[in-house]
């Protein structure tokens, strides 16, 4: 069984905790924070030891695996840090997301995961559900023949205003996983925005991206819309047929082309996907299980690598709405 530790306990790192104590692969060994009312109040309700420094916190454990949920400016900032000595000091790590805004960080801590060999996830939650692995296999199998166009969007409801880019920041790690897991690398990218009412961020924007492969995507996100109905929504087409996504894992439809006949996949009632919570639940299995195995670290679901793309993706889409160009990903 794997000794896990969680860094920054705010509700993303309580809702880890919560899940490592329950996962039968892990045991929930110790968290930290640096406000101290925090990581007391996780280790109470935990019944594990509370640190307020993660170098102190690895030296005492000696943690198997970390997950680094704290946050920072537009969500990301304070990744780099707790990663880099959870990485130093032998542990693999799982990282919400974005992995960094700033890429030159992103690009140290795949550099330390590489040159320390250990597995780095990136929190990409969105993609570990059985609808999106379902969707993945038709493509690898072929279903959707030579793959041409995806739409991809997501919405919801977020007023936070800390930067002019920071929906484009904090939302798409997400989407741009997602286009990137069923299309593959994205080497151009153009992004007109807008502002909704009463708003002073680009809090809705729409991308056009080229991919390596030759197929082409769109993407549209916001964070102006309350939520209560679906908040995402992917269909990936190619000369073979094409399959739509539903809200992440409600359902997933094979349409074959020329064909008046369909696959559904719906989320069972019953020992399907809860909430959105259970994306939590199955991705961090999936590094327990993929680290337990001892998968390749270049190798595992999620990783740092893939972390750092979409970012670079974010950072071309940001230049082209600045300069009103399309640019390359670099
Ligand atoms: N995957 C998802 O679907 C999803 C959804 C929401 C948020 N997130 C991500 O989760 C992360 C955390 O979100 P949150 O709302 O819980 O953030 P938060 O700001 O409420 O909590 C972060 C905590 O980390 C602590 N911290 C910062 N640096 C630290 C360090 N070096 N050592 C120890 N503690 C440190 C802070 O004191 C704070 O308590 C963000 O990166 C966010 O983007 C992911």
């Amino acid at each position: 069984m794997l000794r896990v530790c969680v860094i920054g306990l705010g509700p993303i790192g309580n809702r880890h905790a919560r899940i490592y104590k329950e996962d039968p692969l892990s045991e929930l060994v110790g968290v930290c924070d640096l406000r101290k009312d925090r990581a007391d109040a996780a280790a109470q309700a935990l019944g594990v030891p509370a640190f307020y420094d993660t170098p102190t916190m690895l030296a005492t454990l000696k943690p198997d695996v970390c997950s680094v949920a704290t946050g920072g400016y537009e969500y990301g900032s304070d990744h780099c840090a707790p990663t880099l000595q959870a990485l130093d000091a032998g542990c693999h790590v799982l990282c919400e997301k974005p992995i960094s805004n700033d890429i030159a960080q992103a690009e140290a801590m795949v550099a330390k995961a590489r040159e320390k060999r250990r597995c780095f996830g990136i929190d990409l939650n969105h993609r570990f559900t059985p609808a999106a692995i379902l969707a993945k296999k038709w493509v690898d199998e072929g279903r959707l023949g030579h793959l041409l166009f995806m739409n991809m969007s997501m919405w919801i409801k977020n007023p936070t205003e800390s930067s002019p880019y920071f929906q484009l920041k904090a939302l798409h790690p997400h989407t741009v996983d997602i286009m990137r897991y069923f299309c593959g690398d994205i080497v151009a990218v153009q992004c007109f925005a807008t502002k909704a009412p009463g708003r002073t961020i680009w809090s809705t924007a729409t991308f056009n991206m080229k991919f390596a492969n030759g197929v082409v995507g769109t993407l549209t996100g916001s964070y102006d819309i309350e939520r209560g109905h679906p908040m995402e929504y992917c269909n990936v087409a190619g000369t073979g047929g094409r399959f739509v996504i539903e809200d992440m894992y409600r359902e997933v439809t094979l349409y074959p082309a020329g064909s008046a006949e369909k696959t559904v996949y719906s989320n069972p009632v019953f020992g399907g996907m809860r909430d959105f919570e259970d994306t939590f639940r199955n991705r961090l299995h999936r590094f327990l299980e993929q680290v337990t195995a001892g998968v390749a670290p270049e190798d595992i679901d999620g990783s740092g690598a893939s972390g750092l793309a979409a970012q670079k993706v974010l950072a071309a889409a940001i230049e082209s709405l600045d300069t009103g160009t399309v640019v390359q990903v670099r």
